[in-house]
């Protein structure tokens, strides 16, 4: 039994059509292992991070699915039983976590009341607390005297994930953590967490859009496009031979220290999600996609032990990512991409 099992799960946003945010994730997650999610802007992280702690907002609806943790259905659970769960086993650190912190409170004030909210204690025991969350994530104690606008953005940020350290939780969702934050700020902080994790043992949910910061934290990702994962698996190996095009992109969209390539963007726009489109919701952007790809949803498909792609072409991965390098690949004008594009009776992409 894995510490998170999460299985078939579906977030809709009511509405008329209502948007399916998440349609039909599942993956699994032991005590100190790390998971990243990584996809576009609207593609559905933020809605999977709240549905774990059951925390979505008003017009979403839990359509289907299971979220088992330790064995029990967090589904299932009463307010109060869910409750309990929060913060002192599951603690998430939310978007944008460092605005969070209540302007007009003091923080020491803000983060004594919160712990001493989860877990009985005296004011006293609550404020020794804060102060080694503080040291832990290298703030001075003294600093729980200021206002939140007096820390700097990184350290509002360090804060926020000490707070969510405060119970030892066993499990730890990090939604965009360093996303606000310069790159030397970001890569410190990315390196605190996983001291703190190596200290600590918790598991992580990481999410992020920059598929680079995932590669230094996770063990695991998933590629989320558009409520769905269109791949998963060791990042090792989704990042060294990804098999879903959408994959690809993202890996040339983004800057990487040790391998310098020249940046690529996906053209186009994640697809509306209410309703989604039918078939392979990448394909109107994928420069691989024949008329299958259209018509009929690729299910996800092992590739590799432990790693799986959503594509109807999983088997021509290597020569799609041969491809995929190439800039022209990628341009909706360009004939190279015509002359594998042109082909498409829906056999192979390639004729
Ligand atoms: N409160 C809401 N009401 C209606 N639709 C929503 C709401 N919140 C999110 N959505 C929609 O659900 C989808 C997923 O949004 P979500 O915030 O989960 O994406 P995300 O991957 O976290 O994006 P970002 O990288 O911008 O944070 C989007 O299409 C979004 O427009
Ligand atoms: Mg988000």
């Amino acid at each position: 039994m894995s510490l998170l099992e999460v299985n078939d799960l579906k977030v809709t946003y009511a509405g008329s059509p209502p948007v399916q945010a998440v349609d039909g994730v599942s993956f699994k997650l032991d005590i100190g292992q790390n998971l990243g999610i990584v996809g576009e802007s609207g593609c559905g992280k933020t809605t999977v991070a709240k549905t774990l702690m059951k925390l979505l907002p008003r017009p979403a609806r839990i359509a289907g699915g299971s979220i088992r943790w330790d064995g029990t259905e967090l589904l299932d659970l009463s307010p109060e039983a869910l409750n309990a769960v929060r913060w002192k086993d599951i603690a998430l650190v939310p978007q944008s976590a460092m605005n969070s912190l209540d302007p007009v409170y003091r923080l020491r004030d803000q983060i004594v009341e919160a712990i001493q909210a989860h877990d009985p204690m005296s004011k006293k025991e609550a404020e020794t607390r804060a102060e080694s969350l503080c040291q832990l994530v290298g703030i001075a104690p003294q600093r729980l005297n200021d206002y939140p606008h007096q820390l700097s953005g990184g350290m509002k940020q360090r804060l926020v994930i000490a707070m969510a350290l405060a119970l030892n939780p066993r499990l730890i969702i990090a939604d965009e953590p360093t996303t606000a934050l310069d790159v030397i700020v970001q890569d410190r902080i990315l390196k605190q967490i996983i001291e703190l994790q190596k200290q600590f043992g918790f598991a992580m949910v990481y999410i992020s859009h920059d598929i680079g910061v995932i590669a230094e934290t996770c063990d695991l990702v998933a590629v989320m496009y558009a409520g769905k994962f269109a791949e998963f698996g060791p990042i090792g190996d989704v990042l060294k031979r990804p098999a879903h095009p959408y994959t690809m992109g993202l890996k040339n969209a983004f800057p990487d220290i040790r391998h310098p390539h020249r940046l690529i963007s996906i053209p186009g726009h994640p697809p509306k999600l209410a309703p989604p489109p039918t078939g392979c919701r990448f394909a109107s952007r994928c420069p691989f996609a024949t008329e299958r790809c259209t018509s009929e949803e690729p299910p996800l498909v092992q590739v590799r032990p432990g790693h799986y792609a959503a594509c109807h072409y999983v088997d021509k991965a290597e020569e799609m990512l041969n491809l995929a390098g190439n800039e022209a690949t990628w341009n909706p004008e360009s004939a190279t991409r015509d002359t594998f594009a042109s082909p498409m009776n829906g056999t192979s992409p390639h004729g």
